[in-house]
């Protein structure tokens, strides 16, 4: 089906002796944004490593963007695949400057072997304005700030205009401005026309933005539930899934929870 951008069926994902991942039935759509949830340990940075080709299942089928596991050239796809997570934050060489590692997105490589073309310079200027960080161009990965630092792997991330853009708990280490910067460039960025579809991995409700339309609860690496956000996110379904009573409630349009004594 052309429309669907993941799909997977009865996926399973074993490490050692262990399934990780276990019964996984997940299709999103084009025009979907989805908020992954789930505790530490559920499951969710594999689930996000199946889609990117790092992982490959033990059992089931993994297709993305209409091209099934196994019969195309993943480094080709991962083109397709914009990803920020923190883990990637400390695998670069900290003397490349800024504009040198958002470049190194558009090889989805690590490492820069190409020079900087005229094309490429303005492109990465317009998207550093986009995220009001021009400044940060032309100065070394190592001493730029937390924020910057993720800002550029957003930029990077955003380089080859990607289909799908993924973020794995991105506001890690970011204080409370950096944060809502953060949340709401994502929420404009899915607003736009050409969105990419947006996957957003976390274990806080807060994080859940407006423009998001589906969620899925991740436990101990099965499906809990998944559907449209208002479906999901009921004090019932939340309570069911943190094992305690919880109550959510919506502030500013987007969600708060709170332990229910
Ligand atoms: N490459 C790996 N080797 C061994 N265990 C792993 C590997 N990746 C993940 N795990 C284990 O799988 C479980 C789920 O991890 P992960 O997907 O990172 O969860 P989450 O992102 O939700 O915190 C954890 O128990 C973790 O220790
Ligand atoms: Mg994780």
């Amino acid at each position: 089906m052309d429309d669907l951008i993941i799909n997977m069926k009865n996926v399973y994902w074993k490490n050692g002796n262990r399934y990780i991942l276990k019964k996984i039935n997940w299709t999103v759509k084009q025009g979907e944004h989805w908020a992954i949830l789930g505790l530490n340990g559920s499951g969710k940075t594999s689930l996000l490593n199946l889609i990117n080709g790092y992982i490959w299942p033990s059992k089931g089928t993994v297709s993305v963007l209409g091209k099934n596991f196994g019969e195309y050239d993943i480094r080709e796809l991962r083109k397709s695949i914009g990803m920020v997570s923190s883990y990637l934050q400390e695998k670069f060489y900290t003397t490349e400057t800024a504009e040198e590692i958002i470049l190194s997105g558009k090889f989805a490589t690590i490492g820069l072997y190409n020079r900087i073309s005229f094309k490429d310079h303005k492109n990465i200027k317009k998207i550093l304005e986009s995220l009001d960080s021009l400044s940060v161009l032309k100065k070394p990965y190592c001493i730029l700030s937390q924020g910057e630092k993720q800002k550029v792997l957003i930029a990077r991330a955003l380089i080859n205009a990607p289909e799908i853009l993924i973020f794995d708990e991105p506001l890690s280490g970011l204080d409370i401005f950096g944060r809502e910067y953060l949340l709401s460039y994502i929420e404009h960025l899915a607003r736009k026309d050409k969105s990419p579809t947006i996957i957003y991995v976390t274990h806080r409700i807060e994080e859940i933005l407006p423009v998001f339309t589906h969620v899925l609860l991740l436990k101990k690496g099965e499906i809990y539930l998944q559907g449209e956000k208002k479906d999901i996110l009921t004090n019932e379904n939340l309570s069911g899934f943190f094992e305690t009573p919880v109550r959510i409630n919506l502030n500013r349009n987007r969600f708060i929870l709170t332990f229910v004594d």
